[in-house]
């Protein structure tokens, strides 16, 4: 890779934290020119936040008991460390982000949030929790994982990159699970490398009609 600038970029998670360790290496790899600020997790003692102490990013835990959103977020914009146009990368985050958040990292110039979210299904199928599990129940031959720029709605926003893979008449959950987490590893980083580093724009298509997408220009 050039030596490209560093976009300083908070991941927020509340879980295992796969994803988040897949962006640690990318970065380590010199394949991502992210500048990992801190990890913002609402469970201390998660997978993620082991594995931010693994790789020396500054953990800001700001638990959600007993407050609300509001309150909570409050909490965390007060922790968050001064930036210059941060991004925020969920990875995993279980936390529905407030109207007012999503504003405070609104970039004019983009037209939209600066903050990006993985989620483990083909958008619009399957919002919500578990898509990988709806994915199998609902029967469907292929899958996948959507890389998309957040706003107020539930698994919303521009689709930044979308990849698909098959569901196997023998998958099990663990299996599926398994090659949609390796599948997400890989699309978030270069989701992230796309957004920071090449031109893009929202389009609606040629016709303009319908939702906005993530359209990319070269590399700048
Ligand atoms: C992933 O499936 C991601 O798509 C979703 O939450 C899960 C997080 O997994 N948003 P991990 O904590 O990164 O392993």
């Amino acid at each position: 890779m050039k030596k490209k600038a560093l976009i300083p970029v908070f991941v927020f998670a509340s879980g295992r934290g796969s994803n988040f360790e897949a962006l640690c290496q990318a970065v380590h790899a010199g394949k991502l020119n992210a500048d990992i600020r801190a990890l913002v997790s609402n469970t201390d003692g998660c997978g993620a936040t082991e594995i931010a102490r693994m790789f020396k990013v500054p953990v800001i835990a700001v638990s959600h008991k007993g407050c609300g959103r509001e309150q909570h977020e409050k909490k965390i914009l007060e922790a968050l460390p001064q930036a210059e146009r941060p991004w925020i990368v969920l990875a995993g985050y279980m936390r529905l982000l407030t109207k007012e958040f999503i504003e405070r990292f609104w970039d004019s110039e983009l037209g939209v949030s600066r903050i990006v979210n993985i989620h483990p299904s083909l958008l619009p199928a399957f919002p919500g929790t578990s898509g990988y599990r709806q994915a199998l129940e609902y029967g469907v031959k292929v899958t996948g994982a959507t890389v998309h720029l957040v706003t107020t709605g539930l698994d919303d926003g521009p689709v930044v990159l979308q990849r698909s893979f098959e569901v196997r008449d023998d998958d099990t959950l663990e299996a599926l699970l398994k090659r949609g987490l390796a599948v997400e590893h890989e699309l978030y980083s270069e989701a992230l490398y796309k957004l920071f580093n090449h031109s893009w724009r929202l389009s609606r298509g040629s016709e303009g009609a319908g939702r906005p997408r993530v359209v990319f220009g070269g590399e700048a």
